[in-house]
């Protein structure tokens, strides 16, 4: 079923795993994702940046895909259709009306008072809908679509304590080292500041850019509350590799079931290893 964020996040959060969010980017991006929570029996959030959402025809069209396929797989395992990364309250609601059942607003590059206001708008809306609200504190490095970082920027933990006190958000996404899009060399990921967070704030938090980050990060970040995990380059990288393959080996193909079937192949494995990487294999 079609749900929000705030269960399966809790659950993750008391039983000692994380749930991955996957990015969409089209339509074989969503059946190969459906595809491996099913399979694995896994609690799933599908996360739609902006851009993505523009790119498959607006929030209403990645609703209803998501609702179509759903249906035709027989999907038993929870599933969040999830706004990533949403720039504005208008964003914002837009999601919520076209019928996602979670949002983020980041307006971690706004000043902390305006982040507090313009997150507590979203979250009275989004609670009068049964929908979960993710914020965001610090500055995640790299690039994301339209989320471009100067640098990294840890989040202060008195102000994390602070704003998810004043707003009643679900989840935090608080930046401590993290990156979107590949790391150069390790990432160093502030496990103190993460652990700290966590015991103040009392909610599940958020690691975004879980692409590239080494298997122990990824559990030592689990044992300090962190429920969810961002994942989209990584998915991105294998599909477009498979691609490769397919087109070297056969350069007379063009029938594109015959390139992107594959693809939809390499994400779904790569979505498999995340989840049992995760611990959410099993958990729905
Ligand atoms: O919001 C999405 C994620 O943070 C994706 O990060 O592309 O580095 O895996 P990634
Ligand atoms: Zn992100």
């Amino acid at each position: 079923p079609l749900v929000s964020m705030t269960e399966m996040l809790n659950k993750a959060k008391e039983n000692g795993y994380a749930v991955g969010q996957f990015n969409l980017n089209n339509l074989e991006f969503t059946q190969a994702i459906l595809q491996a929570a099913e399979e694995e029996k896994s609690p799933v959030i599908l996360g739609v940046s902006e851009g993505a959402g523009r790119y498959m025809g607006g929030f209403k069209t990645v609703v209803n895909m998501v609702k179509g396929l759903m249906e035709e797989y027989n999907i038993t395992v929870p599933v969040a259709i999830h706004l990533d990364h949403g720039s504005s309250f208008q964003s914002c609601a837009k999601a919520i009306h076209a019928g996602f059942t979670s949002v983020m607003i980041d307006a971690s590059h706004h000043p902390f008072e305006e982040n507090v206001a313009l997150t507590s708008k979203v979250v009275e809306l989004a609670h009068l809908h049964g929908v979960s609200v993710e914020a965001e504190l610090g500055v995640v490095g790299g690039q994301e679509d339209d989320v471009v970082a100067n640098g990294i920027i840890y989040a202060n933990p008195d102000e994390c304590e602070e704003l998810v006190k004043r707003t009643g958000i679900d989840c935090l996404a608080p930046a401590l080292g993290s990156v979107h899009g590949p790391y150069k060399g390790e990432p160093k990921l502030g496990f103190v500041e993460m652990e700290e967070i966590s015991n103040r704030t009392g909610v599940p938090l958020v690691l975004h850019g879980g692409t590239g980050i080494p298997t122990k990060d990824i559990q030592k970040a689990i044992s300090l509350g962190t429920a969810k995990i961002n994942v989209n380059t990584e998915n991105q990288m294998a599909s477009a590799k498979r691609v490769r393959e397919v087109l070297a080996e056969n350069p007379d193909l063009y029938d594109p079931r015959k390139y992107l079937g594959p693809a939809r192949e390499a994400i779904k494995e790569t979505v498999i290893g995340k989840m049992r990487e995760f611990g959410s294999s099993g958990k729905a």
